[in-house]
């Protein structure tokens, strides 16, 4: 499974790129809002010279016209640029569009399986189930990335990657990946909170005073 970064912030961005973990990054309007005064097209052409690897920028239309023609203007700032639209129809349609203009695409905000058939069925290069925000609802978020898991790889047709996403805790990130999730996208404090473990601090304390303690 992949790793990306689900930030608008370049901070971050260049610190977990600097771990060589990274293969891509996700943001959306309110990743965008946080990083106040920053300019859309500067920033996301930005981060796709700090990390190799599909940058998502999402479109703010709500019918296929206008996210085709945000899509289009998106896609020309450098070639990694994945377009985000929402799971609709008319998120289909523009899908479906962008991708015979050679766009690739990917499918936001998709909170159940038939969704994710359809969004695969326009043919997106992505589709982002919102594990996260499901757990808020009480159900197990972790299901919907095993029910599209199931229904893709059924299919040899369907290439579309599953992106798992709204990931609150390190247990998602392996979750997601047993599930079968091509990619999880984390918060900065979550890919930290992953290397960390309380018995790797004590034991380079441990070695450290041992090392000391030569005689
Ligand atoms: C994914 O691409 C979204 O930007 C993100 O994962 C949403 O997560 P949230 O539920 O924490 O806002």
């Amino acid at each position: 499974m992949q790793i990306y970064l689900d930030t608008a912030n370049l901070g971050e961005i260049r610190e977990a790129a600097s771990w060589g973990v990274l293969s891509g990054v996700t943001t959306n309007p309110t990743l965008i809002a946080r990083e106040q005064g920053a300019d859309f097209k500067a920033t996301i052409s930005e981060i796709a010279e700090l990390v190799n690897g599909p940058i998502s920028a999402e479109t703010v239309s709500l019918d296929a016209d206008g996210m085709l023609r945000e899509g289009v203007e998106y896609a020309a700032w450098h070639p990694n640029v994945i377009v985000k639209v929402p799971s609709t129809t008319e998120g289909l349609k523009a899908v479906y569009q962008l991708a015979k203009r050679g766009i690739r695409t990917n499918v936001t905000l998709c909170f159940n399986p038939t969704q994710a058939l359809m969004a695969a069925r326009a043919g997106a290069f992505i589709i982002s189930p919102f594990v996260g925000r499901v757990d808020d609802t009480g159900v197990d978020g972790m299901g919907l990335i095993r029910e599209i898991s199931g229904i893709y790889r059924q299919d040899a047709e369907i290439k579309t990657k599953i992106l798992s996403a709204s990931i609150r805790h390190p247990r998602h990130m392996v979750e997601s990946a047993l599930a079968g999730a091509d990619i999880a996208t984390c918060p900065f404090k979550v890919l930290q909170l992953a290397m960390k473990h309380p018995l790797t601090d004590r034991g380079i304390e441990q070695f450290l005073a041992d090392w000391k303690s030569r005689v």
